[in-house]
């Protein structure tokens, strides 16, 4: 089933290369508690430009990919990947992986209980969830220089911060309701140095926010890095983001 309009991620593949490659090399944490096998059915939950659903592919395992970018799934299309354009909030897999893995795409679903909801039915009996993702306090002083410029602007704030950022006690709960034994779950602080800069995380991550301004963007964007600059950036003008992950392995029982 495809994607609803609405709901769809728009990212370009090309940007998120040059300024966002750290999220899949970042992963092998992740990928270490997914352990994958030879063989094994995984599906790849918002597998953006199919880095890690290569990787997956590379050691053996028969990956399906989903993502609701069409950029994104085009770009996996083109080289080789059977990947999908959809929703991680209506999959409409059954009983078919041995395992669905996740990185840095949960997220952006801010319906999580039907996104899980749709990964327990995906799987198979026994079959693991193995997820990375934000976790709470994840970003959270460039949510909070956000919201000061939405409020300085009088604009509409809701689209600085679109996100999902549960605690594991959250979490943990939400999955537990589902029929999911947690096996291990954990909250990993990460400052990530951005290579390219605040001013080009900010247009990749929070373009919507920005558009609002119209002509002004670029200038409201600038007061925007001013206001991170005494937390996020050091003496020599390196910028480091304030992630925090959320990694989870449950298994479906
Ligand atoms: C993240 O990967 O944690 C993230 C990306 C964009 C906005 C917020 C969080």
């Amino acid at each position: 089933m495809m994607a609803e309009a609405s709901r769809r991620q728009s990212w370009s593949a090309s940007s998120y290369d040059a300024h966002a490659r750290f999220v899949s090399d970042l992963a092998d944490g992740v990928l270490d508690w997914l352990a994958a096998q030879a063989r094994e059915r995984i599906l790849d939950l918002g597998c953006g430009d199919g880095v890690l659903t290569a990787e997956l592919a590379a050691l053996g395992a028969k990956v399906v990919g989903v993502d609701s970018s069409e950029d994104f799934v085009e770009a996996c299309q083109a080289r080789g990947l059977d990947v999908r354009l959809m929703d991680g909030e209506a999959l409409t897999f059954e009983n078919e992986f041995d395992a669905v893995f996740s990185n840095a795409a949960l997220h952006w679903m801010t319906r999580p209980e039907r996104v899980i909801s749709r990964v327990r039915q995906a799987l198979r009996p026994e079959g693991r969830f193995v997820a990375e993702f934000g976790g709470h306090g994840n970003v959270a002083a460039i949510m909070t220089a956000l919201e000061a410029t939405a409020v300085r602007h009088g604009v509409d704030s809701s689209l600085a911060h679109p996100s999902f950022f549960p605690t594991v006690e959250i979490y943990q709960a939400m999955l537990e309701e589902q029929g999911f034994e947690v096996k291990r779950i954990a909250l990993i602080p990460r400052p990530t140095l951005l290579k390219t800069g605040m001013a080009a995380w900010l247009k990749l991550f929070r373009k919507p926010f920005f558009d609002q301004f119209g002509a002004s963007a670029d200038q409201v964007l600038r007061e925007t890095e001013d206001l991170l600059r005494f937390a996020l950036c050091d003496a020599h003008g390196n910028w480091t983001a304030d992630y925090v992950r959320l990694r989870v392995e449950a298994k479906k029982s």
